[in-house]
């Protein structure tokens, strides 16, 4: 029977436009805090003219604390809807590139995803949940604010009152009259994967003489690396690291980067060091490439699947187009200009790429910030790119070091950095912004230790398919020589601010190829604090993280 619970938890402090909620787990138990949002979700769909009765959903998680709890509200409030029937994980789990793979598998009106991401988690981490549409992917803007307007109005929700399901054994189950389905949660995801990718191939190549080692970071892709690498790939389990899931991921953040994810880097810089090392963070749709003793940025690994996306059966009749979000390296931009493809470039999140991939307009998309995917998903796809890059370096037969100089000297070195600011004072970090900003108009034209600023804005992005307007992504200064300078606030940190700097600059000199990426930005790290004082407005010495 669904019961009536009167709404009580004032709903103001989620901004509108972000994709979800992600909120300290103390936050999300307040009373009705998460029932509001997912009520919310259920209103804008209905306000938007969709039918929930008789309609399926997908549910799913990376397992982290709260991930089961959250998993049975949300069954007992779509029965409540008249959902005809969930798909959910076993467990509760489903990696979020696999929960986009359900979604379309299935054709479901969408799904929910339980997750903050490479957030860390626990008791005391973060916990978070975000609705998918039915093309599997996050939900647009319209959507969000749509869910924001549902949730500030929303003053009772149903929910039924029948008995938790058990969700550890794969079956069908009732739940009122709606259908629940507990399914494998690696099954349709590696299915996938066996149908992109040359795993005869890549089976071979590391069989014989590529040493791979794969970070899951105690997150959700350890059972899903499992079944790939292991049991299809027929390689041993040596080659899995941190690959048993934890509901705090053993205490760690599950990002991978130079700095979370440590124990791998010193493992590939070691000196018996595997030939590639991978890692995924904790819904699995981030990753970081590593090579004996090398570090692929994630733009180059971008540009270098573009440039060899032809070497994978999935894409071996070419690319139609490759997007990439502004803050990240213009490297695929020259690798496309050279294929003769468009390149879009885009805000930041993975949203926006998602109407460019309906429309068919591009094939590969890519974050800085460790994202990479394709059309085969609408999310990025932590796993999907480890194994894309297996599939180029077996076909090449090559090291991860031998492929990155190699595109390097055809098409130039992009330096790349990232600087964050963790957890800086709010107000600072708006006050930092306002002084760039005031700046910006007069900057075009000035001359810096050399180089010309041409053009300094706050980037805004006219979707190509829908026409719709993002304004205020991200403040830009672009020099003559290519060189650029961007400065904007995260939207997915739950601590005060986070302030990122990313830097680039563009080098054809064939002495620049090996040397280090700070060391190669070294004077637009020097211009930039001339130019931006961040250090003077965040009160901080140094950034916490440099990738
Ligand atoms: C960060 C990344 C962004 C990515 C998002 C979700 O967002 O920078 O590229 O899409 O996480 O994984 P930010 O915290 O910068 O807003
Ligand atoms: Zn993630």
């Amino acid at each position: 029977m669904s019961i009536q619970v009167k709404s009580t938890t004032a709903f103001d402090d989620q901004k509108p436009g972000t994709s979800g909620l992600r909120k300290k787990v103390a936050v999300i138990k307040t009373p009705n805090y998460l029932e509001n949002f997912i009520q919310a979700v259920f209103n804008s769909l209905k306000a938007a003219g969709e039918s929930l009765e008789g309609n399926s959903l997908v549910i799913g998680g990376d397992g982290r604390y709260y991930n089961k709890t959250a998993t049975q509200t949300l069954l007992k409030m779509a029965a409540a809807q008249g959902i005809s029937k969930v798909f959910v994980g076993q467990n509760g789990i489903l990696s979020t590139p696999a929960a986009s793979a359900v979604i379309r598998q299935h054709q479901t009106l969408g799904g929910f995803i339980l997750s903050a991401s490479h957030n860390p988690g626990g008791i005391d981490g973060d916990f978070g949940i975000k609705f998918n549409i039915a093309n599997g992917g996050p939900a647009p803007e319209k959507i969000t604010d749509a869910i924001y307007q549902a949730a500030c109005a929303i003053e009772t929700y149903p929910i039924s009152d029948a008995a938790d399901i058990d969700l550890s054994k794969q079956g069908s189950y009732q739940l009122e009259n709606m259908q629940v389905e507990v399914i494998d949660p690696v099954q349709i995801y590696a299915d996938l994967m066996e149908s992109v990718f040359d795993f005869a191939l890549i089976r071979e190549f590391c069989q014989q003489h590529f040493n791979i080692l794969f970070d899951a970071m105690h997150a959700v892709t350890g059972p899903y690396a499992e079944e790939i690498f292991v049991n299809r790939l027929g390689l041993s389990t040596d080659c899995l690291l941190n690959c048993t899931p934890s509901e705090d991921f053993a205490g760690g953040h599950p990002d991978p980067n130079l700095t979370y994810a440590k124990t791998l880097v010193e493992r590939l810089y070691a000196e018996d060091a595997p030939d590639f090392g991978a890692a995924s963070d904790g819904d699995g749709d981030r990753n970081m490439i590593l090579g004996k003793g090398c570090f692929v940025n994630p733009s180059d690994s971008l540009a270098i699947l573009t440039a060899n996306a032809t070497c994978i059966p999935g894409y071996k009749n070419g690319l139609v187009g490759v997007a990439r979000s502004m803050p990240t390296s213009s490297a695929v931009d020259v690798v496309a200009k050279a294929l003769n493809i468009p390149c879009y470039e885009t805000p930041t999140g993975w949203k926006f790429f998602g109407n460019l991939l309906d429309a068919g307009k591009v094939s590969f998309c890519g974050e800085e910030s460790f994202g990479t995917g394709s059309d085969h998903v609408r999310e990025k796809d932590g796993l999907w790119a480890v194994l894309a890059w297996l599939n180029i370096l077996a076909v090449k037969k090559i090291s991860v070091a031998e492929i990155l100089h190699a595109h390097w000297q055809q098409f130039g070195r992009h330096f790349y950095t990232r600087h964050d600011y963790e957890g800086i004072n709010s107000q600072g970090a708006a006050d930092l912004l306002a002084h760039i900003n005031a700046q910006l108009d007069s900057l075009a034209g000035q001359v810096f230790a050399g180089r010309t600023v041409s053009f300094a804005d706050n980037f805004s992005y006219t979707d190509p398919i829908d026409g719709s307007l993002s304004q205020g992504q991200g403040l830009r200064i672009g020099f003559d020589d290519g060189a650029r300078m961007i400065v904007r606030l995260s939207g997915t940190g739950t601590d005060g601010a986070t302030l990122r700097l990313y830097l680039e600059s563009y080098s054809q000199d064939p002495k620049m190829l090996t040397a280090d990426a700070q060391q190669g930005l070294s004077d637009l790290i020097a211009l930039s604090e001339q130019l931006l004082q961040i250090k003077a407005f965040t009160e901080r010495d140094a950034p916490s993280v440099i990738t």
